[in-house]
């Protein structure tokens, strides 16, 4: 094989355009990258590797003679396109939740469950972003110690909302330091009923409500973490609970995880050192010298950071953990390009 070829669907997206950058930097051989989006940037142009190339609106005829999608378009899109995708001979790398809880679609993070991969069937689903970071902190402590129940509650990035969402932000931001009154079309859900500021703000809502009261967002984080650990959606064998809150902040998410594992006697360096050596990990915890992971020090990273790292005094074999990762990196763009990797180096093209 010479090389790919390569379509990125959603190109212009702040994701999409993490995804050019990821796969030039990846190892995967490229021999002609096609950028698609919507009818509105059809027309724009976009560089990869010092090349200019011209974004391509999507239509069903965009996929013929493509070995490789990556998507990030909206659930939407990749139910429109991925399936005329794969019929034309593509595998695709979906960063939608359109087909993570498909059980012929497997939900991957390469350094937990790469062997999932061999089981596709042309799509593979990247997790949530919020999922990723928290499964990736959680998969070598479970190995070692077992798992028996995850709180966590997010701090997450307006990125993750697209780039209109940052925008909006930015513009919420400048309007309350001129002492004007802040307009909200779109935090905290593009669609939603109502519309609240994001700015000098939280708002405990990511994706739609269901009827029980979680957010998907938070039913999100449940089921996919049962999936990529434990290969069952719905298995009761780690219990997790989610609460999932949008804070002003551009990129990288934080997330506070409370873990209980099924061995009372593990300790406080225990975890240092399995996370120390743990792939993808950066542990940065030292609290003399205020070492600890922050979303600006992670932007543009490709690794998840941990630090906070302390024992529940009051409850042998439970741990608080915090765990900070960019959002449009580990959680989306690399992730995906990873993927693309794995199955480019396992022979699943
Ligand atoms: P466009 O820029 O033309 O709207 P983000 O998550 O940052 O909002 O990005 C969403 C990405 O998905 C953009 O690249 C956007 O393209 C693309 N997109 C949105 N709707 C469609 C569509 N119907 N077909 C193809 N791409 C789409």
């Amino acid at each position: 094989m010479n090389g790919y070829n390569v379509a990125i669907l959603g190109a212009t997206g702040a994701v999409g355009s993490r995804l050019i950058d990821q796969l030039a930097q990846s190892t995967i051989p490229v021999k002609n990258l096609k950028l698609l989006a919507s009818k509105r940037s059809a027309g724009k142009i976009l560089q990869f590797k010092g090349e200019s190339l011209t974004v391509e609106q999507t239509t069903v005829d965009s996929f013929k003679n493509i070995d490789l999608v990556l998507a990030s378009a909206g659930g939407e899109v990749s139910k429109k396109f991925l399936p005329i995708a794969v019929e034309a001979g593509a595998v695709c790398v979906d960063n939608t939740s359109a087909f993570r809880m498909d059980p012929d679609v497997p939900l991957v993070i390469p350094e937990v469950n790469r062997n999932a991969l061999k089981k596709h069937h042309g799509i593979i689903a990247n997790p949530n972003c919020s999922t990723i970071q928290m499964v990736l902190a959680l998969a070598p402590i479970r190995q070692k110690f077992g798992l028996k129940q995850v709180i966590v509650s997010t701090y997450q990035a307006i990125s993750g909302a697209g780039q209109a969402a940052w925008q909006e932000l930015l513009d919420q931001t400048k309007q309350h330091l001129y002492d004007k009154p802040m307009t909200a079309k779109i935090t905290p859900v593009k669609g939603a009923a109502k519309h609240y500021p994001q700015a000098f703000n939280l708002l405990p809502q990511i994706d739609v409500f269901e009827k029980d009261g979680y957010t998907h967002e938070e039913w999100k984080m449940i089921h996919e973490t049962k999936k990529i650990l434990l290969d069952d959606m719905d298995s009761p064998d780690i219990k997790v609970t989610a609460t999932c809150v949008r804070v002003p902040v551009e990129i990288g998410h934080g997330e506070s995880i409370y873990l209980v594992t099924a061995d009372k006697t593990a300790t406080v360096s225990d975890l240092h050192t399995l996370l120390a050596t743990a792939p993808g990990i950066i542990v940065q915890d030292e609290p003399a010298k205020q070492l600890y992971p922050q979303p600006l020090t992670a932007t543009g990273k490709r690794e998840t950071f941990v630090g906070r790292i302390r024992l529940d005094e009051e409850n042998p074999g439970a741990f608080n953990i915090w765990v900070v990762a960019d959002n449009l990196l580990k959680g989306a763009a690399w992730n995906t390009v990873e993927i693309a990797e794995c199955l480019v180096a396992d022979d699943l093209m």
